[in-house]
């Protein structure tokens, strides 16, 4: 089979991922564009004009692909998964962190679904072997006190070689992998999609039904920070301790010395030991 060919048939394709979804609200619209600056934007700007809640934009790459804390997010074309869902939830953005736990829960578990064992490091990093295989990026927009939406914007790296990988992030590619590297195969990116957007789908509704309680519970399970040792990297200072896991607003508690937690709501975190 040429290249071109596997190429075509890897496409990201909205039919493909319908015929294996299963989900009520996330991606009752789809967007799929071949190239975006970042779906975040893209969906922000459906947002404005009024998209409904589980409008999903998919893109095969972006040109100014955005992570956390102002970093750039690697978004080479046709091999990962780039995929912003806008929710619309009548809550306060006080409550904004735990909701965001449905994405990284959801992406926990369609790693896991392709037989690679997946953790979260707080807030939402997914990964395996200690490697980041994904990431989430959360944005809200507020009028006031209240909510909104809300974006939930998600990088997976599926099949993008380690060398792309390694040469476009520098040293920092050393922490990162692919699915594909991880697993021994290649993954089907369409399957890939649709078994995310079943499990966003599904963390939305208990987070909707049991409210945040249920999702920390699991968030807690998949948590590969609690009762090690961190560094965290907060509004430009630094400091280490032991994580002693996430509150009920979903931020992180750090203990930096015996007996005083501090409580990190946008910082970087890095596993020590
Ligand atoms: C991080 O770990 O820093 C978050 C990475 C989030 C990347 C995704 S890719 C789809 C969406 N669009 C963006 O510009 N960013 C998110």
């Amino acid at each position: 089979m040429s290249p071109e060919v596997s190429i075509l048939q890897d496409a990201l394709s909205i039919e493909l991922i319908r015929r294996q979804l299963s989900a009520k609200t996330v991606a009752r619209q789809i967007y799929l564009f071949g190239e975006v600056p970042s779906t975040n934007d893209a969906l922000r700007h459906l947002a404005k004009a009024g998209a409904r809640e589980g409008t999903t934009v998919l893109a095969e790459s972006q040109t100014a692909g955005r992570g956390r804390l102002g970093k750039s997010w690697f978004s080479p074309f046709g091999v990962n998964l780039y995929a912003s869902v806008l929710f619309r939830p009548a809550i306060g953005p006080k409550d904004a962190p735990v909701f965001s736990f449905i994405a990284g829960l959801a992406v926990a578990d369609a790693v896991r679904s392709v037989g690679v064992p997946a953790a979260i490091k707080w807030p939402n990093d997914i990964l395996v072997n200690r490697k980041k295989v994904a990431g989430v990026l959360a944005e809200l927009a507020t009028s006031g006190d209240r909510l909104d939406y809300l974006i939930l914007g998600v990088g997976v790296n599926l099949n993008v070689e380690s060398r792309a990988l390694h040469e476009a992030l520098g040293d920092a590619g050393r922490a990162a992998a692919s699915l594909r590297e991880l697993a021994g195969r290649d993954i089907d990116r369409n399957a890939f999609a649709a078994s995310f957007l079943t499990f966003l789908d599904e963390w939305f509704h208990v987070y909707r039904d049991r409210h945040a309680e249920a999702l920390l519970e699991a968030w807690r399970d998949r948590d590969i920070l609690t009762g090690r040792r961190v560094e965290v990297r907060e509004d430009g200072k630094v400091f280490q301790g032991r994580a002693l896991g996430v509150d009920a607003e979903g931020h992180l508690l750090v203990e930096e010395r015996k007996g005083q937690a501090r409580q990190v709501v946008a910082g970087q975190v890095r596993l020590l030991d």
